[in-house]
């Protein structure tokens, strides 16, 4: 069976709105739902783990009430950071999940994945442990450790940057996070890292430029137009 996690239990500090940027709605859809709606008509998903905080459990059950799906929708509460909310993603599925299972984790303030990324991830994690997808750094890189000058230059080829949905032989991912203390999960930057310290094998697949994460008010303005234009 394939599971995906839906991460909502982020505040959107950076977005400045007066609700978290995955609520807020473009041409009436909240942003989480264009997510939630590709997985779920994917045929690919048995279940859905969306994480976010109690007080939008309401809210969440209202957008969905309407919704026919041939997956299964399950809750689990935000945690302190965004590899908190993950953990607690994980936990519900491990209830009932079985060997082979694979697990995909999506931010749900990237509306415009490719259903692709979906196929690629587990297709991938018959090979691999894990699959990110990535899209190749464009401009020249250089390093500062101070921020004033120039340290070191970095091979550009060798650079990317990643994207959401990772995927994840559900197991050996959820065990490897269970090696991880409370304190560490604090400090690391996205499941990729942490798949990557405890030694798992990570195949990278493509991504796409148009998957940008929503995390300020200039990417919610750009998504806002591509969508207006798709429905002009
Ligand atoms: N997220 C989460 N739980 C947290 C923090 C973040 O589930 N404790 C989720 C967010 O809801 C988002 C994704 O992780 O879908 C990526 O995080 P980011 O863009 O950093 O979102 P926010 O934390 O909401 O934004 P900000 O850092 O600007 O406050």
């Amino acid at each position: 069976m394939n599971h995906c996690i839906i991460l909502a239990g982020g505040i959107g500090s950076r977005m400045n709105l007066d609700i978290p940027k995955q609520y807020y709605r473009v041409n009436g859809i909240p942003i989480i739902m264009y997510s939630i709606n590709k997985f779920a008509h994917s045929g690919l998903i048995d279940s859905i783990v969306i994480v976010l905080a109690n007080e939008w459990r309401g809210f969440m059950e209202e957008c969905l009430s309407g919704e026919q799906y041939p997956c299964k929708i399950h809750y689990a509460e935000a945690g302190k950071s965004r590899q908190h909310s993950v953990w607690n993603g994980l936990n519900i599925i491990k209830r009932y999940a079985m060997d082979g299972d694979i697990v995909l984790v999506h931010d749900a303030v990237r509306p415009y994945f490719p259903i692709s990324n979906i196929s690629e991830g587990i297709d991938a994690c018959k090979e691999y442990d894990a699959a990110l997808p990535v899209i190749p750094v464009k401009d020249a890189t250089y390093q500062s450790s101070n921020g004033v000058i120039i340290s070191s230059i970095l091979p550009r080829h060798e650079l990317y940057s990643g994207q959401s949905p990772e995927c994840f032989a559900f197991q050996k991912f959820y065990q490897a996070h269970g090696r991880f203390s409370d304190e560490e999960l604090s400090t690391i930057r996205g499941c990729a890292e942490l798949a990557f310290r405890a030694n798992l094998s990570i195949k990278l697949i493509p991504g796409c430029e148009q998957n940008f994460k929503l995390t300020t008010i200039e990417d919610m303005k750009a998504f806002e137009l591509s969508v207006n234009k798709t429905f002009s």
